[in-house]
C-alpha cells in the first residue's frame, strides 16, 4: 500500500524580529500551511505547485518528519509523521536544497557513508552505487570533492544519495532548479523511470513546465492553501485554452481579492 495521505495538516511559524523585516510584515505568526490535503498514489508523479512562500517546502518537511504538523497528520504507506515518525524515515527519501552536503568529502564516501546509516548491506551498497553513478555520469567524479563539482553534478550526488535506501516514497523539493536543460531533463527522465517502477513520487516546483510535462496529478498551492487538486487533464479542462499559466494566474489573482500576501 504505497499511498501517501496529507490530511488536514497546518503549520504555523512564529516570525522572529529578522524575519519581520526581510519579509517587511509586523504579523507575529505566519500560517505557512493551512488545512492542506491531498493523496498521492503510487505510479504517479503528483506535483505540489505554487508561487514563493507558498507552502511547498514547509509541507514537504512535514512529510518528511523533519518539522512536526500542528495540527493533522500525513500518513505515509500506512504509517503516521505524528505517531511513527521513524517508520516514515524509512520509507522516504527526502531532497531538499536545504540539505547541503558537506564539500570536502566525495561522492564515494558520502554514498557509502549514508548507505550504512541506513543499515544497507555492504554488498548492495556498492552494486546500487554503481547503477546510480553510471546513470548520471557520476562515475568519473566519484573521487572529487563535493566543493569542486558543478551545480548540476552535486545536485545528481545529491538524489543518489536521498535514494540510497530505495525507498517507495520520494519527496523531492524543486529537483530540477538551477540545472541546465540537460541535467534536468536526465532527473526529470529518472524520475519517471521511479514512477514507472510503482514508486510514489511528489515533487514541488514553481515551473509551470515541469507540471505540464511530468505530473500526472497537481496539487496548487497559494498562501498555504490547496486551491485546486486534481489529474493535469481535469484542471487544463477548467481552462477554454487549456492553459496552466492562465489557470494558475487566475488562482493567484483570486487569492489577492480574498486578502492574500501575494
Ligand atoms: N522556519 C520558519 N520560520 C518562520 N517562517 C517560516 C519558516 N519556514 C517557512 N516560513 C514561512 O512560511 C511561508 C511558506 O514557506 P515555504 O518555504 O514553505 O514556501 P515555498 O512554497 O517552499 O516557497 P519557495 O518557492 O520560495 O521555496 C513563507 O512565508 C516562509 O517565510
Ligand atoms: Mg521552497
Amino acid at each position: 500500500m504505497n499511498t501517501l495521505e496529507v490530511k488536514n495538516i497546518k503549520k504555523t511559524f512564529k516570525l522572529s524580529r529578522k524575519q519581520q523585516k526581510i519579509e517587511k510584515t509586523k504579523i507575529k505568526l505566519k500560517v505557512a500551511v493551512d488545512d492542506l490535503s491531498f493523496t498521492a498514489y503510487s505510479g504517479e508523479i503528483f506535483g505540489l505547485l505554487g508561487p514563493n512562500g507558498a507552502g511547498k517546502t514547509t509541507c514537504l518537511r512535514a512529510i518528511s518528519t523533519l518539522i512536526k504538523p500542528d495540527e493533522g497528520d500525513i500518513i505515509v504507506g500506512g504509517s503516521s509523521v505524528v505517531d511513527d515518525s521513524n517508520s516514515v524515515r524509512g520509507k522516504i527519501g527526502f531532497l531538499t536544497s536545504e540539505l547541503k552536503l558537506e564539500d570536502h568529502f566525495t561522492p564515494n564516501y558520502l554514498y557509502t557513508y549514508f548507505s550504512r546509516l541506513h543499515g544497507i548491506e555492504e554488498e548492495v551498497i556498492q552494486e546500487r552505487k554503481g547503477v546510480f553513478f553510471k546513470k548520471f555520469g557520476i562515475e568519473e567524479f566519484m573521487e572529487v570533492k563535493v566543493g569542486d563539482l558543478s551545480t548540476g553534478m552535486k545536485q545528481k550526488v545529491s538524489i543518489a544519495i536521498s535514494l540510497v535506501h530505495d525507498p517507495e516514497f520520494i519527496i523531492f523539493d524543486e529537483p530540477t532548479n538551477g540545472l541546465d536543460v540537460l541535467t534536468a531533463r536526465s532527473v526529470t527522465d529518472y524520475l519517471i523511470e521511479l514512477k514507472e517502477s510503482g514508486k510514489t513520487v511528489i515533487l514541488s516546483t514553481h515551473i509551470l513546465s515541469v507540471v505540464d510535462k511530468l505530473c500526472d496529478r497537481v496539487g496548487i498551492i497559494i498562501n498555504g492553501k490547496m486551491k485546486i487538486c486534481d489529474t493535469i487533464e481535469n484542471v487544463l479542462s477548467t481552462n477554454p485554452n487549456n492553459d496552466l499559466e492562465e489557470i494558475f494566474f487566475d488562482l493567484v489573482k483570486e487569492d489577492e481579492l480574498l486578502g492574500g500576501a501575494y
